[in-house]
């Protein structure tokens, strides 16, 4: 069909909303349990003051272990496992909870167990993993609260590649379950699940992978195991595979180490009509009790079972680490067959009876391996050819980029290593955890000092704030990466980015370096904002402290992964009243993610954009928004002026809907300037509503207190290192 949404860097295409499809588009008749949550009720019934890495702390992880290991050859009656093993069933499940992570916005990823909702659990590259999960469910039960789901999958992949002769780098546990869908979360405009065709990236027009997805289409985890839209070239299938794991952090070597790797082990399944499978878990009938994809071919599983369609293993050896998955790749030609299923796949030309693997459910049969047209790729794809060729001479090679690469994988979307749990997190550091050396905190005569000098060094209030705002508000919840620890700000590429002003930026920088004393830069940074926020505060009359709360630490630009921030650059802040260009997703709706990857409420995401407005931290000080006369004074004018009766606002006629002129009704008197970031907290009914008891006379207090506790929230949102060590989740 017909697609609404587009690339949003690219304006040509017509509007789209920022979250897509949801979960009510595809399951309209499921049951809202969400109208439970209105009014901020909480689904977790673990309870707020669940504290899920004192509970990890608790586990007996040795026998943790030592229960996976044993279900990994109990095979069940209701779902066999293929080779007496269900290793690779359950490499896979890990794989798919952590390969929904993207880099662009952090989202998606292991972190929070949502392979157990939709639409997750129902993707047709998730099929059958509901059995994976469900096979789990009686360790999850014996071991409670001391594991989440979340956690279990992962460490359920590690013991399996352990199991299984794999090398493993290591495990860090604590990732804290929710439990609800996540509603944040954009998937795609689609209204098909893996369409006929590829509508996200077509090359040949120069479009680019839609932003921010890392999925080749609706539905699937990368890409099209039988090629670009089905067709199975392996050229074109290469294209799509590099794109999609560089969008999950992946470079090209990682690529080739992860995918061989993971195929050394278990088979695809396709073993007759996909047509006989039924409804994915969320449609499925209320007898099945969660699971899905029923199949009515045959016995429906073992010998039978039907998930991507495609048949075989990949290599002779399906249940033990090997050198055999390059060696069948490299060593033999293929040639085009079809599953029993009708899929595409590739079989080697004249295998020798060897190099055949055993039936799955019968070891005196043997059939022959196959390769998908991805795995095609690794073969034909000149670039990964060769990294291919290296792999299969250098054995250790491989197995090393394996286990980093899979480490990588299922810690991307962590944070810092500070946050890690558990007997198994590897001592090394690793560049992808944006290290920050340790900070020390400063004397609250030392704080006292510099607030005084840096108040006293010439620069405005709107500079300091924007210097230590720019710092901080780079952190997002999502993957827990950015942040004002490390001072990142003043390393590249943080520091030229256009949003940052960079000539501004780097004077108010050395400002604060020449008088930062003992502080670390990244202390001196928040300080100074947090400074220029009591002053603001104090000059419109209002007696308060900004609490401050040091021992932030200094990154080096050596332990700096540029190439890895660089996708982190904002394309609009409407904090700062700033956009790069227009996007197909409307400019108010960048505010709400933005709020949204701060973690941010909608009170505090109108206060604080009211309040930045009026202390000047506008990007080139433009006066779209700026509605006071007293700039640098932190008062509620913004709201109040914005919702004045006698204001009305007309667009810029030039300027595509995104600037306004505020007249004083009844004469053509210019007032004021604004966009549609400002103006959205007046024309929306919530956000005006929250607007209205800012601009409420006796409420200007109010305002400046919540103000304060916003502003302290974003300049510590990454500070996991107060947290004693039974606290950082
Ligand atoms: C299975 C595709 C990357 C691990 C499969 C299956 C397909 C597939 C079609 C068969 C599913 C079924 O019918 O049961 C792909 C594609 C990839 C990719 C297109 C990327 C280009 C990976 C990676 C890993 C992995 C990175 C892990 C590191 C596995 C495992 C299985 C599997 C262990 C076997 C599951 C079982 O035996 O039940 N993959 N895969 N794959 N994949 Fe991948």
């Amino acid at each position: 069909g017909e697609l609404s949404g587009g690339c949003p860097f690219n304006h040509e295409v017509k509007a789209r909303s920022l979250i897509g499809r949801q979960n009510k588009d595809w399951w309209p008749e499921a049951l809202p349990v969400d109208i439970l949550t209105q009014g901020g009720l909480s689904p977790d019934p673990m309870g707020a003051d669940f504290n899920y890495a004192e509970a990890f702390n608790a586990l007996d992880y040795a026998a943790l272990k030592a229960d996976l290991t044993a279900l990994m050859t109990d095979s069940k009656p209701w779902w066999p496992a293929d080779y007496g093993h269900y290793g690779p069933f359950m490499i896979r499940m890990a794989w798919h909870a952590a390969g929904t992570y993207r880099t662009a916005d952090g989202r998606g990823g292991a972190n929070s167990g949502q392979q157990r909702f939709a639409p997750l659990n129902s993707w047709p590259d998730n099929g059958n993993l509901d059995k994976a999960r469900r096979l789990l469910w009686p360790i999850k039960q014996k071991y409670g609260k001391n594991i989440s789901w979340a956690d279990l999958f992962i460490l359920a992949g590690n013991v399996a590649i352990e199991s299984m002769g794999g090398p493993v780098f290591g495990f860090g546990g604590g990732r804290r379950d929710v439990f609800e869908p996540e509603r944040d979360i954009y998937w795609g405009a689609e209204e098909q699940w893996v369409a006929a065709e590829e509508t996200r990236i077509q090359p040949e027009r120069e479009m680019e992978l839609e932003h921010p997805l890392a999925a080749i289409q609706m539905g699937l985890i990368y890409v099209n195991p039988e090629g670009p839209g089905g067709n199975p070239d392996p050229l074109q299938s290469a294209r799509d595979i590099k794109i999609t794991f560089e969008r999950m952090a992946m470079n090209h070597e990682e690529t080739v180490a992860l995918t061989a790797g993971g195929h050394t082990f278990g088979k695809a399944h396709g073993a007759g009509d996909p047509s006989l499978v039924g409804d994915a878990p969320e449609g499925a009938d209320i007898a099945m009790m969660g699971m899905g994809w029923t199949s009515t071919h045959e016995s429906g599983m073992g010998e039978h079972t039907i998930t991507s369609g495609i048949e075989g293993a990949w290599v002779n050896t399906p249940t033990e680490w090997s050198e055999n998955y390059f060696r069948l790749l490299l060593d033999y030609e293929y040639e085009l067959v079809r599953s029993p299923a009708g899929a595409q796949q590739w079989q080697p030309i004249n295998q020798r009876e060897e190099d055949k693997a055993p039936a799955a459910h019968d070891p005196s049969i043997r059939v022959p391996t196959m390769m998908t047209t991805a795995d095609m790729a690794l073969k034909v794809d000149p670039e990964f050819r060769a990294i291919s060729e290296k792999f299969r001479n250098d054995h250790e090679a491989f197995k090393d980029a394996f286990a980093r690469a899979w480490f990588k994988l299922t810690h991307r979307d962590m944070g810092p290593k500070v946050r890690y749990l558990g007997p198994e997190v590897p001592a090394e550091d690793l560049i992808w955890q944006d290290p920050v050396p340790a900070g020390k905190d400063p004397t609250s005569a030392e704080v006292e000092r510099f607030s005084k000098a840096i108040l006293g060094s010439g620069l405005t209030v709107g500079q300091l704030v924007k210097a230590a705002w720019a710092s901080a508000s780079s952190y997002r919840k999502t993957d827990h990466r950015g942040g004002a620890n490390g001072a990142r700000i003043r390393l590249d590429p943080q520091r030229g980015w256009e949003v940052n002003e960079p000539e501004e930026l780097s004077r108010v920088l050395a400002e604060i370096e020449e008088l930062r004393g003992e502080l670390s830069m990244a202390d001196a940074i928040v300080l100074a904002g947090s400074a220029a926020v009591g002053k603001a505060a104090r000059d419109a009359g209002f007696d308060v402290t900004v609490p401050f709360q040091g021992g932030r630490g200094d990154a080096t630009q050596d332990w700096t992964d540029a190439e890895s921030f660089a996708v982190m650059e904002p394309a609009a802040d409407g904090f700062r009243n700033y956009l790069k260009t227009k996007h197909s997703v409307k400019t108010e709706e960048l505010l709400v993610d933005k709020a949204s990857l701060l973690g941010l409420s909608v009170p505090e995401m109108a206060v604080l954009m009211g309040g930045l407005r009026v202390l000047g931290a506008n990007y080139q000080n433009r006066p779209e928004g700026v509605l006071t006369n007293r700039v640098g004074q932190l008062t509620n004018d913004f709201f109040v002026n914005l919702l004045d009766n006698d204001t009305f606002w007309e667009v810029v006629d030039t300027s595509a809907d995104e600037e306004f002129i505020g007249y004083d009704r009844g004469g053509k008197i210019e007032k004021w300037r604004a966009t549609r970031t400002d103006l959205i907290f007046g024309s929306n009914s919530q956000l005006r509503a929250t607007a209205e008891v800012y601009a409420e006379k006796g409420n200007e207090q109010l305002f400046v207190r919540h103000f304060i506790d916003a502003w302290v929230k974003v300049m510590n949102a990454d500070r996991f290192d107060l947290l004693s060590a039974d606290e950082v989740s």
